[in-house]
């Protein structure tokens, strides 16, 4: 590990102040840089997987703002989609899938094609580490297997009440799904991290749909054996987990799973998150996108908040859910600006 990089450091347990910053969505449609590259690229998927072009991406917001980390520029449907399934983005609707609803649909998602299909996205990682800044790490990451079944089963994005009813009236069926998602997702992380991401995060952005027995064994469990294969497949690669709107589960989650740091929602207060979540788990988070949105006192006050209220722990500052595309550059330069001077 290298000395410079805060982010490693909060990750392996100490505390830092000020906490390093990164955001989730960093890279994305509210950057002008961002809006030509993705007009170069023609479409998404396109902007996804062509090395050059995601590198760019990758790398625009740590060169405009400083921040502390790189995320890899890509998407979580990717891996379903490396897997044989069509993948379409729709404008204003995100990922499309056929909705996926049988044994045999499961089964013909081919972990045989992953590496092939993902090369472009390894590549991408290997480009982004020739040019990081030293003080910068490289976060790769994958959607968390519950959240990445929401998007097969429902077909897009809702009330994702499909995948909800599947886990109760066909718990084999989605059982099945999660272990082939569980799989692959172990297989490209671990090829993530060979690549040169330094850290690694799971995005279960859904997770909070579930009730407490089905959360336990759709959103815990699976994890659980991430974390553990991961372990043995890319050992000191650490290892954050983001249960969105999992509630009072976040101790349970933080508790069982074995991840090094929990990304808080927006909802959490940082507080009782503390009080919940082991001591030696980093805590990620949670500013209010819409605080960065409307900038202004409002936005130093909540950052302040956040931050001293999480200072002496291992604590990463970040948003507790992505950037808006509607943000304003400049709020987020003053965030920067702001928990640099804390
Ligand atoms: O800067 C970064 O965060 C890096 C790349 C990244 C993207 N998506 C790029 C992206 C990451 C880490 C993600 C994670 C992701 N993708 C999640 C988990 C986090 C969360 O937001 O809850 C989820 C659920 C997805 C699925 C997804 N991809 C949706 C729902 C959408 C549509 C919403 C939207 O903002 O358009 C996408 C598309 C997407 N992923 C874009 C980007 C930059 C927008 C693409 C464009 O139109 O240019």
């Amino acid at each position: 590990m290298e000395a410079g990089k805060t982010l490693l450091r909060v990750l392996s347990g100490n505390a830092v102040w000020p906490p390093p910053l990164w955001l989730m969505r960093q890279a994305g449609r509210y950057l002008p840089e961002y809006r030509a590259l993705r007009e170069r690229a023609g479409d998404f998927l396109t902007l996804c997987t062509t090395p050059e072009l995601a590198a760019e991406a990758t790398l625009q917001p740590v060169r405009r703002f400083g921040l502390d980390a790189a995320i890899l520029f890509s998407d979580i449907p990717l891996l379903p989609w490396a897997l044989g399934r069509p993948l379409a983005y729709e404008e204003g609707k995100g990922p499309v899938f056929p909705p996926l609803r049988s044994a045999g649909e499961v089964a013909a998602l081919d972990p045989a094609r992953l590496r092939g299909a993902m090369a472009p996205v390894l590549e991408t990682i290997r480009a982004v580490r020739r040019e990081l800044p030293a003080s910068a790490a490289l976060i790769g990451f994958g959607g968390g297997p519950f959240t990445l079944a929401c998007y097969l089963v429902d077909g897009g994005a809702g009330e994702f009440l499909a995948t909800r009813r599947m886990a109760r009236e066909e718990p084999a069926l989605l059982g099945a799904l999660i272990d082939r998602l569980t799989e692959t997702t172990v297989a490209w992380l671990a090829a993530q991290a060979e690549a040169g991401a330094e850290a690694l995060m799971l995005f279960d952005s859904w997770a909070g749909l579930l009730p407490p027995a089905l959360f336990r064994r759709f959103v815990i469990a699976p994890t659980a054996r991430i974390v553990s294969a991961l372990r043995e497949l890319a050992p000191g690669v650490p290892l954050i987990g983001f249960p969105r709107l999992a509630g009072l589960m976040l101790g349970p989650y933080a508790s069982l799973t074995g991840l090094d740091a929990v990304g808080l929602d927006t909802v959490a207060e940082p507080e009782i998150a503390a009080a919940v979540v082991p001591a030696k788990v980093a805590l990620q988070g949670n500013l209010d996108p819409l605080a960065l949105l409307a900038g202004g006192s409002a936005l130093a006050e909540e950052a302040r908040t956040i931050a001293l209220a999480l200072r002496g722990r291992p604590h990463i500052f970040n948003l507790g859910h992505g950037v808006l595309p509607e943000t304003p550059p400049a709020h987020v330069a003053e965030l920067a600006r702001l928990v640099r001077s804390l």
